[in-house]
């Protein structure tokens, strides 16, 4: 095994092996025989995959050394970059003290420190904080408190829409292939209905009370990048209001600064009754809350074992970890960051998008999406800018959209050389059409 490689993350792409490289097509057959297909990263034939062997700041490194741009944040996690040495030392700090806790029986001081940050930032009135372990884990208490407080078993979601993949926010899922083998598990009285639909329609919906909670993704993210139309968040949280349904906002992507604001609601006006984030809040480390008003959770409250926890619910490390993030957010003013990012990458990469037949580009802070005419061109898109050392997510509701999530600290540099990456290959994308 060669040593770490990475000193600094501020660096351009270089491509030493074509990738795949030897080493993470060795890795790959490795992991084609003991993990489980789907989850195991490789392709639907075990298809080899690049293997990451170190991050920090915009740059990976995978097991050949290829040096890449990381535009996908990983996952957007990495919202203040990856390994920044201020989450490096509180997570040493707190290793040091307590590595793992006592979940809902003992708590530890980081994570009522974290819960008092994150009641003072959320924009929810009478703020709770209720911890969880993933994205999902987040939207799974939200379903659960606004269930056990409306007492209504309806669901409003929206289409497209992703809420990650327990069986709870699944049934939320726009997508039909990740419902349809567990669909026989799932809650009936799920009304789906369009990201953006009239607010008429929204209203008629919701008018028979049997929905407690409506739920929604205020910017659309990995079913493809889809900013609310103007007025909308605020129209549905009316229609929320009128028809006693609570509003459960889903931040776990957009949380924390992502779209050039703390939280897309904030920036809509709107106050959600819930508010699920995770993601970028640990900086790495897995770590998720649910944020409601506090009468949501009193059927929480009783004298017997916890309704819902896990066993590493706010983590000890996660908490630190958490913490150094949320400072570093503020310390470097990244919500600004964001919305100054968003503005050159839109400037940058339009007039290559206006190019390509029936493409486009949509998107609000430093997260964007180029949809272009189907999934071919979107998946040869991102393979090609793997091969340049340029890491995105290619994917979306249809498969059709590129994603770009820059971490919000990624330097001049590798911004460069990614966004000059990605209007060549979009010029390529143009030319291998007209050579059809
Ligand atoms: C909006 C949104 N909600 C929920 C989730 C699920 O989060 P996790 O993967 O941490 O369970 C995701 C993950 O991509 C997400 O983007």
């Amino acid at each position: 095994m060669r040593g770490a490689r990475l000193t600094r993350g501020d660096q351009p792409p270089e491509i030493v092996v074509p990738p795949p490289g030897p080493e993470s097509r060795r890795l790959s057959a490795e992991l084609a025989r003991v993990e489980a297909p789907g989850i195991s990263t490789l392709g639907p034939r075990d298809e080899p995959a690049i293997v990451w062997r170190e991050a920090l700041g915009a740059n990976v490194l995978d097991v050949d050394g290829n040096r890449y741009v990381d535009l996908t944040s990983g996952f957007g996690v990495a919202l203040v970059g990856h390994r920044p040495p201020e989450i490096l030392e509180a997570v040493a700090r707190q290793a040091g003290e307590l590595l793992h806790g006592l979940g809902d029986v003992a708590a530890h001081p980081a994570r009522v420190a974290l819960a008092r940050r994150l009641a003072a930032l959320a924009p929810v009135d009478r703020p709770r904080i209720h911890f969880a372990v993933s994205g999902a884990d987040a939207v799974e208490v939200a379903l659960k408190a606004a269930l056990a407080a409306t007492g209504r078993a309806g669901l409003l979601a929206f289409d497209p829409g992703y809420h990650g993949l327990t069986l709870g926010a699944l049934a939320a899922a726009s997508r039909a292939e990740f419902r349809a083998p567990f669909a026989a598990a799932l809650r009936p009285g799920v009304v789906r209905l369009p990201f953006g639909a009239e607010p008429a329609r929204i209203a008629a919906a919701l008018a028979d009370g049997a929905i407690g909670a409506a739920l929604v993704e205020p910017v659309v993210g990995r079913e493809g990048v889809l900013p609310p139309p103007p007025g909308w968040l605020a129209a549905l949280a009316a229609a929320c209001r009128a028809s006693g349904t609570l509003l459960i906002a889903d931040e776990v992507l957009t949380g924390f600064g992502r779209t050039g604001a703390h939280f897309v609601v904030e920036a809509e006006g709107v106050r959600p009754d819930l508010l699920c984030c995770g993601k970028a809040l640990g900086g790495g480390l897995p770590i998720a809350a649910a944020i409601g008003s506090a009468e949501l959770f009193e059927p929480f409250r009783r004298a017997g074992e916890a309704l819902h926890t896990g066993t590493f619910v706010a983590h000890p490390l996660a908490c630190a970890a958490a913490l150094a993030t949320l400072d570093l957010i503020a310390r470097e003013r990244l919500v600004e960051r964001a919305r100054a990012l968003g503005e050159r990458l839109a400037a940058e990469l339009a007039p290559a998008v206006a190019r390509v037949d029936g493409a486009s580009l949509r998107g609000r802070g430093a997260l964007w999406g180029i949809a272009l005419a189907a999934p071919a061109p979107a998946r040869r898109l991102a393979a090609r800018l793997a091969r340049r050392g340029v890491l995105v997510l290619a994917g979306g509701a249809a498969g059709d959209v590129v994603q770009l999530a820059p971490p919000l600290t990624i330097a001049d540099a590798p911004l460069t050389a990614a966004l000059d990456a990605v209007a060549a290959e979009l010029d390529r994308l143009e030319s291998d059409a007209d050579a059809c």
